[in-house]
């Protein structure tokens, strides 16, 4: 290893302040001074309750919106700054919508996964590798969905066509807005399959909006707790979920270890609530049970 300078962060925001019409009587303060880092590698959750500022946040970490205040920056560089070519920008991150239907382009799934790079300048054959590749990634077999009919899929199939796109794009950084909304639990189960297998794959760096703490907590490494457009905890995700009261006070629904946790600590003071399944949350009681029969 040389002696490198450390490696600046994929993606930070930095007092960033965002309102929604501005300058009418309707105006809303969606973010009041967001600031936070996101690392290579990394899989960071935003979550808070409803209107707190998760949609607006993932989407200036995608450049979708237009800045005010407040700085982004990628890979060390101000995106606003003078001669920043955004346009290479737009294409190191790619985003998947809260809807696939916004998303998706084309009516055939092999082209729409193309519309991409083809719109990139992306060679032809090199764009068919890519979509061959895009869709195995995301488990559907290219010579059984290149052709088929985007609007005959079902809603976790849609989801995965969009995935597909982006990665087709070779984003390092991907943004999902509330990837597991709106899915049935076969689709729930198949994107989770998928999440697991990304990340032991290729070197993805995601950020993805959830209003469900327990998947955010299940897909993610890190998580951002967001309540009124503002960070009220950012840590990784065991961290966050010792904090149990801290978040239901923010009227945060806890994953069901968590809550039950927390409950029982009404008889067990010591018991952890920095739980991700069923199985920990037996293990700890086991191992106070244990300990108070000794
Ligand atoms: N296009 C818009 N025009 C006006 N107000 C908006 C718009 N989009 C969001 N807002 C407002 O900005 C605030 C933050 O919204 P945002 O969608 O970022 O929150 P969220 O946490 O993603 O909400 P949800 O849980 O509903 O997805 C809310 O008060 C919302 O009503
Ligand atoms: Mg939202």
């Amino acid at each position: 290893m040389t002696d490198l300078p450390e490696q600046a962060p994929l993606a930070e925001l930095r007092e960033f302040l965002y309102s929604y019409l501005e300058g009418t009587p309707r105006a809303v303060e969606a973010a009041r001074g967001v600031s936070f880092e996101v690392r290579r590698g990394e899989r960071v959750g935003i979550v808070g309750p409803t209107q707190s500022g998760k949609s607006t946040v993932v989407y200036a970490l995608a450049h979708l919106l237009r800045l005010k205040e407040g700085q982004v920056f990628h890979e060390g560089e101000d995106v606003a700054a003078a001669g920043y070519d955004r346009a290479a920008l737009r294409r190191s991150v790619g985003v998947v919508f809260q809807r696939p239907d916004f998303q998706i382009l084309e009516d055939v799934v092999g082209k729409d996964v193309a519309f991409g790079p083809t719109a990139a300048g992306v060679p032809a054959k090199e764009t068919r590798e890519r979509v061959e590749e895009s869709l195995e990634a995301v488990g559907l077999s290219y010579p059984e969905f290149r052709l088929r009919y985007v609007h005959a899929l079902s809603g976790g199939q849609k989801r995965r066509v969009a995935l597909a796109g982006v990665l087709a794009m070779r984003a390092p950084l991907i943004v999902l807005d509330e990837p597991m909304a709106g899915l049935d639990p076969r689709g729930r189960d198949e994107l989770f399959g998928l999440f697991e297998r990304l990340r032991e794959q290729r070197n993805l760096t995601m950020v993805m909006c959830s209003s469900s703490l327990a998947d955010a907590s299940l897909l993610c490494d890190r998580l951002i707790v967001l309540e009124e457009g503002r960070v009220a905890m950012d840590a990784p995700v065991r961290e966050v979920l010792a904090g149990a009261d801290r978040l239901d006070a923010l009227g945060i629904a806890l994953p069901e270890p968590v809550a039950l946790a927390r409950e029982l600590r009404k008889i067990l003071p010591d018991l952890p609530t920095d739980l991700l399944t069923e199985e920990e949350l037996e293990e700890a009681l086991l191992e106070r049970l244990g300990e108070s029969r000794a």
